[in-house]
């Protein structure tokens, strides 16, 4: 008899492969793999804004500042609400909170049972230079009662108790990179087919690297034990690779293996990056993924939350690299 074989796993699509996952968790009821699939849709949605930009008249900024008082590119914006759009189409999804955004958006779904933390477009400066941007997300099982209202409660939960993070990049191909808990897996958008396609089981850091991303014209401002592990890297003839995409930059390093550090500086005392639609989703696929997430002192996973758009400094990636800045006690 002709042994039976071993299909890998490589090749399949997101929805067989969520499908497959949702079957080893007898309890599941699907719901979160909806609002996975949900989050995929927006994604092919916004890929497809982004790919025909050149050519529509949505490049360049909008007169409005956003909350953080940065230059709103109108991209950001149309990521913002093609993302919320399918989140409201889903149904699984109460409420949704954005960089783009002061408060929490209602989605008019009380009986959601998740909600949602986002980046719509990260690495907005890239845009106008064709360079890579990406989409970062964040998912919490709500703690307001169903049939509700979402809370404040509902996104200020902290970091652990993430159900699901991940990211999707916008680069010379489109990439779905998620982790709802059980490691760390990443799909290619074939967009001939419209289909996500596994093309990286199990994503792992790898154990040896020798590349940091940051930007180094802001050392001047850095703490100086900063300062002094940079040096420390130049004389070890580490190799600098900043692309001024956070997304792209972590995607880089975990392919890679690298660490990305946004530390404190004069114009960002508490670091420029967000803590709880950049730093917790991104902190959860590195944990995941055998690698690290710091404040300097801190797991960013750690760290209580106490607003929405609160910053953190952040060095994240390989653990052997992240370990290096550990402040001193
Ligand atoms: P966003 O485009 O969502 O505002 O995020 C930009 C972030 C991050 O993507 C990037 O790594 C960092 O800002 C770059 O900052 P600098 O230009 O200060 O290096
Ligand atoms: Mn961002
Ligand atoms: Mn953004």
């Amino acid at each position: 008899m002709q042994a039976a074989v071993t299909v890998p796993s490589v090749g399949i699509t997101l929805d067989r492969f969520i499908l497959r996952k949702q079957k080893t968790f007898p309890s599941a009821t699907g719901d979160l793999s909806q609002v996975l699939r949900d989050i995929a849709l927006a994604g092919k949605i916004i890929n497809r804004e982004i790919n025909r930009f050149g050519l529509a008249d949505i490049t360049g900024d909008t007169a409005t500042d956003n909350i953080q008082g940065e230059i709103q590119q109108k991209l950001d914006w149309i990521a913002h609400v093609r993302f919320i759009r399918a989140l409201v189409n889903g149904g699984e999804v109460c409420g949704i909170i954005s960089e783009e955004e002061a408060g929490i958006i209602d989605t008019g779904n009380p009986e959601g049972k998740y909600v949602i933390a986002m980046d719509p477009l990260d690495g907005s400066s890239n845009i106008d230079a064709n360079v890579a941007i990406g989409t970062i997300f964040s998912v919490y099982r709500r703690v307001s009662p169903l049939g509700t209202s979402p809370t404040v409660e509902d996104f200020l939960q902290g970091g652990r108790q993430q159900v699901a993070a991940g990211y999707i990049l916008y680069g010379s191909s489109t990439m779905l990179v998620y982790s709802t808990g059980c490691g760390v897996d990443g799909f290619t958008y074939e967009p001939t087919l419209g289909e996500y396609i596994l093309s990286h089981p199990n994503l792992t850091f790898p154990a040896y690297s020798k590349t940091f991303s940051c930007n180094e014209s802001n050392q001047r401002d850095f703490p100086p034990f900063v300062v002094q592990r940079i040096q420390e890297f130049y004389e070890q003839r580490f190799s600098s690779r900043y692309i001024g995409s956070f997304v792209a930059d972590f995607h880089r390093n975990l392919i890679k293996g690298g660490i990305y550090l946004y530390p404190p500086t004069q114009t960002h005392i508490q670091g420029k990056l967000r803590l709880i639609y950049e730093c917790y989703p991104m902190a959860f696929l590195a944990e995941q993924a055998g690698g690290k997430a710091i404040d300097g002192q801190q797991p960013i996973l750690d760290i209580i939350p106490n607003r929405f758009h609160q910053r953190t400094p952040l060095y994240i990636g390989s653990s052997h690299l992240v370990d290096y800045f550990e402040i001193p006690s």
